[in-house]
């Protein structure tokens, strides 16, 4: 079907999980509506409702379930209409349960993984005609999906991902993505370069690279050569009309001097920096299978400051980890007060089937590593609080995004990704401008336009 079919039907997803799957229901969104669905916001009148599932923590996972069950209503209202509604699971819990899904949830049509999303207008084809009734389709393929996919069409925004890296190779012994994932694999430059075109020539002035990993990065360059992250970041801050450019996740072992160095020369990257730790203590991180130390941690951001003094530095931590001690989670919040971050994310330690850790001796009783989560988020807001208001007082250039909740209030980013909350009419939206920040909130920023 081309993509100038107009499309009869609608289609409704719902995404969980990471920036990935964002990303991933954009193009899953792109390759529906060349097969004819549009995409709403409303899953009453839809004709196909698809998960976009996370599978990193039990919580997730399981919540699938019970989203699906919420949608039998709407399938049976269907019915009741003579419409067939479809219904699918996509993403990281798609890959690892497969068939397993619709055997526990029969309401589900299709189950699409994170690698095969391509081929989602042939499955849904195959389903509306009545040709299958089932379809799951959660193995690897050999082609590269970005290459089988239509035009970027669904971006409204002024900030967009861009994904140029998959899968992950680390395999850290508490972590399912390096098997619903698949191995590291770069997506070529010049794809990338292409796509990022198109999104600007859409009115996007701000890419995030995404990647599992996106520091390992390591695609065909142009020539032919392998490019690394900061090359790639340089080639893109070159096209006209970009105007920010950031990255993430990233780990500590792919952090190489390029990119570093890229931190100080590349005026459009961001100085915020996502560099996920998970411990303190080298003892549990060598039981993570991490492959760096807490203080091969705190020189690599000694380095990383060099380059960009006011980097914002973000990070991920998990807690109770099997045979983490009170001293083990000491010495987490002493590397949170050693490097101050501007922000970090906290999980208590989920056990994951299949995953190594699952299986190792003393895990942590949950109501500990409960009390350990609430210390170690006050100690990280501390510092987060600190960083905030160091912002006050100065003119931070605020990249606006969407209208906020009042009237003549518009919501827009700082440099360090903070959201900004400023009065500014809606015709700004898009542009970057300078902002006297006067107030720092819990999780934001409250300024006006600074006159300059
Ligand atoms: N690629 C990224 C992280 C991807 S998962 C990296 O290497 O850092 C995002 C975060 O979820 C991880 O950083 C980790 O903090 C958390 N996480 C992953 N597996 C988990 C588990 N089994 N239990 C609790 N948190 C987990
Ligand atoms: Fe998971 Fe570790 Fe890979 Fe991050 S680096 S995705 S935590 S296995
Ligand atoms: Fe979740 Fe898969 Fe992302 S498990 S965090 S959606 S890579």
């Amino acid at each position: 079907m081309s993509e100038s079919h107009r499309p009869a039907r609608q289609a409704h997803i719902r995404t969980f999980g990471c920036q990935m799957n964002v990303y991933d229901s954009e193009r899953m969104a792109d390759a529906l509506r060349a097969a004819g669905y549009a995409s709403t916001d409303s899953p009453e009148s839809a004709d196909l409702l698809l998960l976009n599932t996370c599978h990193i923590r039990e919580k997730a996972a399981e919540k699938v379930y019970s989203e699906l069950g919420r949608m039998r209503p709407y399938v049976e209202a269907g019915a009741r209409e003579g419409r067939r509604v479809l219904v699918g699971v996509a993403g990281c819990v798609a890959q690892a349960q497969g068939e397993e899904i619709p055997r526990r949830q029969p309401l589900v049509n299709f189950v699409v993984g994170p690698q095969a999303y391509h081929r989602l207008p042939e499955i849904v084809g195959r389903l509306a005609r009545g040709e299958s009734q089932l379809e799951v389709m959660a193995e690897f393929p050999v082609e590269d999906k970005f290459d089988r996919l239509p035009r970027r069409r669904s971006v409204r925004r002024p900030a967009a991902y861009l994904t140029v890296q998959e899968g992950c190779d680390k395999f850290c012994s508490f972590c399912v993505v390096p098997y619903t994932r698949g191995a590291e694999v770069s997506r070529a430059a010049e794809a990338i370069l292409a796509e990022a075109r198109e999104l600007i020539e859409a009115g996007v002035v701000e890419i995030t690279l995404l990647g599992q990993n996106v520091n390992a990065y390591r695609g065909k360059g142009p020539g032919g050569a392998l490019w690394n992250l900061a090359r790639l970041l340089q080639a893109l801050s070159e096209i006209d009309g970009i105007l920010r450019l950031r990255y993430t996740t990233s780990h500590p072992r792919d952090m190489d001097d390029d990119l570093i160095a890229a931190h100080a020369e590349i005026e459009a990257l961001m100085p915020y920096l996502h560099l996920p730790v998970q411990s303190g203590s080298d003892r549990i991180l060598r039981a993570m299978n991490r492959g760096h130390t807490a203080e091969s941690y705190v020189s690599l951001i000694s380095r990383v400051r060099r380059a960009r003094p006011d980097i914002a530095i973000s990070g991920d931590f998990i807690v109770g980890f099997p045979g983490e001690e009170e001293e083990d989670f000491q010495e987490t919040l002493d590397l949170v007060d050693r490097i101050s971050y501007a922000q970090a994310f906290s999980f208590r330690y989920s056990a994951r089937p299949g995953t190594p850790s699952a299986t190792y001796a003393g895990q942590v009783d949950p109501r500990v590593s409960s009390e350990r989560l609430a210390r170690l988020q006050a100690r990280i807001a501390e510092h987060a609080r600190q960083f905030a208001e160091r912002c006050v007082g100065q003119v931070l250039p605020v990249l606006l995004e969407r209208s906020g909740r009042k009237p003549g209030q518009m919501v827009g980013r700082s440099p360090y990704l903070q959201p900004v909350h400023l009065p500014a009419p809606d015709t700004l939206r898009g542009e970057v401008i300078p902002v006297i920040i006067e107030r720092a909130d819990a999780n934001s920023l409250a300024g006006r336009l600074s006159p300059t």
